[in-house]
């Protein structure tokens, strides 16, 4: 159908630790109600060394420490989501990343809804198209994106 002329992107989405611990299923469910598949998935404990190297733009930052230490301290759930445009279009289902924001401008974000803070932000995304390839490849390894969406939507090439 509509697939045909507007080709399926990909991006790295992560739920953070607390939030898959409490919130798995409503996420999970408001992920695949948004029209998202879930092209790849995996429920990972970071290392401290992957964690680093995941959020290496922002070593450096103040928060960059923290950061680090609230996604390793539990289980994260890491997946390759599936969808015209994306990128842009998960971004939107999270929200900004400070609740407070989100809770003003998208009130039924992700964030809005499960954000504690804007370290306890429930959810990652890759910010642009060359991130989101960077990071799937990170959390991956290197996987056939083109056979990703043919299997997923059961088209042959
Ligand atoms: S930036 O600098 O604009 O790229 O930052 P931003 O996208 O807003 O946030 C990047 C990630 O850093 C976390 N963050 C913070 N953690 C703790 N304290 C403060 N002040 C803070 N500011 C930003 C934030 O949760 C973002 O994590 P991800 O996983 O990318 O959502």
């Amino acid at each position: 159908e509509l697939n045909f002329f507007f080709p399926v992107e990909h991006t790295l989405a992560t739920i953070k630790p607390d939030a898959l611990e409490e919130h798995r299923d409503e996420i999970l469910e408001q992920i695949q109600g948004t029209g998202f598949t879930i092209s790849q998935i995996k429920e990972a404990n970071l290392s401290r060394e992957m964690a680093e190297e995941f959020y290496k733009e922002h070593k450096g930052k103040p928060f960059f420490e923290q950061l680090v230490n609230y996604m390793c301290r539990g289980p994260c759930l890491m997946m390759i989501l599936s969808k015209e445009n994306a990128v842009q279009e998960w971004r939107s289902l999270m929200g900004p990343t400070d609740p407070t924001e989100a809770q003003k401008v998208s009130p039924d974000s992700l964030r809005a809804k499960f954000a504690k803070s804007i370290l306890q932000n429930a959810v990652h995304g890759s910010s642009n198209g060359e991130h989101a390839m960077e990071k799937m490849k990170f959390i991956f390894g290197d996987i056939d994106l083109d056979r990703i969406v043919h299997e997923s939507f059961g088209e042959t090439p």
